[in-house]
């Protein structure tokens, strides 16, 4: 008999960040479903502002949707949105039909329409989900889908942490014709702004207007209870449209299990996360004595404080916590390089179908961001046959980073900026450094075949054209 499960994710409730244990039921069922209806609504995370938002379930982020490795998985898509898009699950490997992108995968949903997406979701691990038209993306269509890996080491306490902000919708628009204002907010002595020529002219970044972490902005943030002497572990994602986020909890330090997901094979401890678009990273904590501290997005921009929450122990909740500056000069925070560790030798190419991708574009006043000199739909696919081994150096003659993604694949990072990774980091989205730096992903056709997007997560680089296709003939 078919055991079924059903998320109840009532509307208008705060996103919780507490992930209790899973209920009896939940590990029980082998089908696990939920109604995932998209439609406007606003969002004020501070007071005085009043975003146009558009909420999956009355709720920005969307709820956390959680099941277990072998559980298949049906979400009907309700669209009220007011636009006509689609879901696209991050980081699974599923059904092409499945993968929500519309145009390519599917047509978009019409306002007013429903769609069935029913897959197996995998591999175990931190993924999300989101819409994949830009449209409801900027305005809160996102949230975090976790697949419990039944081996996974117990934790004392676990949440789920969405960084997320609020767009100024205007500058969109100028960004995406290069001529925006927003400067860039990354925090001092980060490698964005110290690669950065002095006057430099931007015109491709956003400005945002609040900053949150599961839709409140500190201090109403909802705080992390924890107590003396548990693990904790943290699944963070950075669903900013645009900003890489560095992630810093005060007073202690972070160890890193695994980077989209998918578990490195080396834990690393860090001071700090950095979060490219897209990204996800699981890191644990413990929490050696009692006390108040600051969890915190850092950047230069002065509404930074908002992306905070409070952890604390009980009796510290009126304490004044621990915070971090908005610097990151003299401490360790996560690069692949340092997860993977340096080889001396170059990665190993022989018999992989390889492809040079150069990332350009971006001038000032140009709405085209280029993969060799084209925008999509006019870039150089690539065609596999299943199990080709392909291998895709990107570099990056841009002066913006780009968390590069690739659909319904896992990719190992065997490279980074000339230095071979002697443990490859396994990714669905990795950070190409600006001004000619490089990274090279090598990948396994053996997906269900169709047709998969590879493109650049920042939403604006996106739209202007940094995406192409694997093609399975
Ligand atoms: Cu988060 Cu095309 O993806
Ligand atoms: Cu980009």
């Amino acid at each position: 008999m078919r055991r079924r499960a059903f998320i109840r994710a009532a509307a208008g409730t705060v996103a919780v960040s507490v992930l209790p244990p899973l209920r009896e039921s939940v590990w029980a069922s082998d089908f696990v479903e939920v109604t995932l209806t998209a439609a406007p609504q606003r969002f004020s995370p501070v007071p005085g502002l009043n975003f146009d938002g558009v909420a999956f379930n009355g709720m920005i982020p969307g709820p956390v949707l959680r099941v277990v490795h072998g559980q298949r998985f049906r979400a009907t898509f309700v669209n009220r949105s007011g636009y006509p898009t689609t879901v696209h699950w991050h980081g699974m490997i599923l059904p092409n039909n499945m993968d929500g992108a519309d145009g390519v995968t599917q047509p978009a949903v019409r306002d007013g329409g429903s769609f069935d997406y029913e897959f197996l979701p995998g591999p175990p691990g931190t993924r999300w989900y989101h819409d994949h038209v830009g449209r409801g993306l900027e305005r809160g269509m996102f949230g975090l889908f976790i697949v419990e890996d039944p081996n996974d080491a117990r934790a004392d306490a676990e949440f789920a942490l969405v960084f997320h902000d609020v767009p100024s919708l205007s500058t969109i628009a100028a960004a995406m014709r290069g001529t925006s204002s927003a400067g860039m907010v990354d925090p001092f002595d980060s490698p964005e702004l110290t690669q950065m020529a002095p006057n430099h002219r931007m015109g491709d970044e956003i400005a945002y207007e609040a900053h949150c972490i599961n839709g409140a902005s500190y201090p109403s943030t909802t705080p992390l209870r924890v107590d003396v002497g548990h693990r904790v572990r943290l699944r963070i994602l950075n669903a900013n449209l645009t900003q890489t986020r560095y992630i810093r909890l005060a007073g202690h330090q972070l160890t890193v299990t695994h980077s989209d997901g998918d578990p490195l094979a080396r834990p690393l401890t860090v001071d700090a996360l950095r979060v490219g678009v897209g990204e996800r990273y699981d890191a644990w904590f413990e929490v050696s004595k009692p006390g108040a501290w600051l969890l915190q997005g850092l950047s230069t921009d002065p509404l930074a404080y908002q992306q905070a929450v409070l952890v604390y122990t009980p009796g510290f909740e009126r304490a004044t916590p621990l915070g971090s500056p908005e610097s990151v000069a003299g401490i360790d925070y996560f690069t692949y390089a340092a997860a993977g560790g340096i080889a001396s030798a170059e990665p190993d190419l022989a018999g992989t179908q390889f492809h040079d991708f150069t990332l350009g574009g971006g001038a000032s006043g140009s709405d085209q961001w280029t993969i060799n000199g084209a925008v999509y739909p006019n870039t150089q696919k690539i065609y596999v046959k299943p199990n080709d081994v392909v291998a895709v150096r990107f570099t990056n003659k841009t002066d913006m980073d780009h968390p590069m993604h690739l659909h319904g694949h896992v990719f190992d990072v065997l490279e980074v900026d000339g230095k071979t990774l002697a443990r490859p980091l396994a990714k669905d989205t990795s950070l190409v450094r600006t001004n000619g730096g490089t990274l090279t992903w090598r990948f396994t056709a053996n997906s269900p075949p169709g047709r998969w997007l590879l493109h650049c997560h920042n939403a604006v680089h996106m739209m202007d054209g940094m995406m192409t296709e694997i093609v399975y003939r």
